[in-house]
């Protein structure tokens, strides 16, 4: 049997109770049987300073590791002022740098996100997609994940309140391996 597919996942948040760890959290129980999901921990990555890029932060170099062990990525963004948080886009930069030596170049990658509003961060998951272009990096189209009114969805702790999230959630994952296994075979 060939070995599983490698999937890294990191939210974009640094709160305990994130709703968007708590979906990375349910995508670990919920990843295909011919793949595994690690969660990576973005708190302690400082904020980018070009001057460090061929040098990086003991945490950065950890990152990066991580991402080019994995086969595909999996990120769960929340929206802040209709973006992605400084927190993702600072930890992406890192990854990226210095070039041409950017880690996440060619990986496939899928995305998903709360927001206790009602568009669920679709306007943030657009301004992933986008950097996704320069990064070099493959998404996948869809399910779109757009988990709204987060509220209602997860407890404070960010325990699952509705089991029907789950749904989308494996569908996402499902079409991540296969994708991955196209891209492999493809190479
Ligand atoms: C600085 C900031 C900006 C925000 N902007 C948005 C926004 O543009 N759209 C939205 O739906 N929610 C917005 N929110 C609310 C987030 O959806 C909410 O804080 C959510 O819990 C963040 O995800 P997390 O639980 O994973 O930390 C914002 C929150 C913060 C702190």
């Amino acid at each position: 049997m060939s070995s599983p597919i490698k999937i890294l996942g990191f939210a974009g948040s640094l709160r305990k109770n994130s709703y968007n760890k708590a979906l990375l959290r349910l995508a670990v129980q919920l990843v295909p049987k011919n793949a595994v999901l690690e969660m990576f921990d973005l708190e302690g990555i400082p904020p980018f300073n070009q001057d460090l890029e061929s040098q990086p932060p003991q945490k950065v170099k950890e990152f990066k590791t991580k991402i080019r062990a994995a086969d595909a990525i999996l990120i769960a963004t929340p929206e802040y002022n209709y973006s992605i948080p400084g927190v993702l886009k600072n930890a992406i930069d890192w990854a990226s740098r210095p070039y041409p030596d950017n880690s996440l170049s060619g990986k496939p990658v899928a995305m998903l996100g709360a927001s206790i509003g009602m568009l669920g961060t679709a306007r943030a998951q657009y301004h992933l997609r986008q950097s996704f272009v320069f990064l070099n990096m493959y998404p996948i189209n869809l399910p779109e994940v757009f988990v709204t009114y987060a509220r209602e969805k997860f407890n404070e702790d960010g325990t699952l309140k509705d089991e029907k999230i789950k749904q989308p959630i494996s569908e996402l994952l499902e079409n991540l391996v296969a994708w991955t296994l196209k891209l492999k075979k493809a190479q």
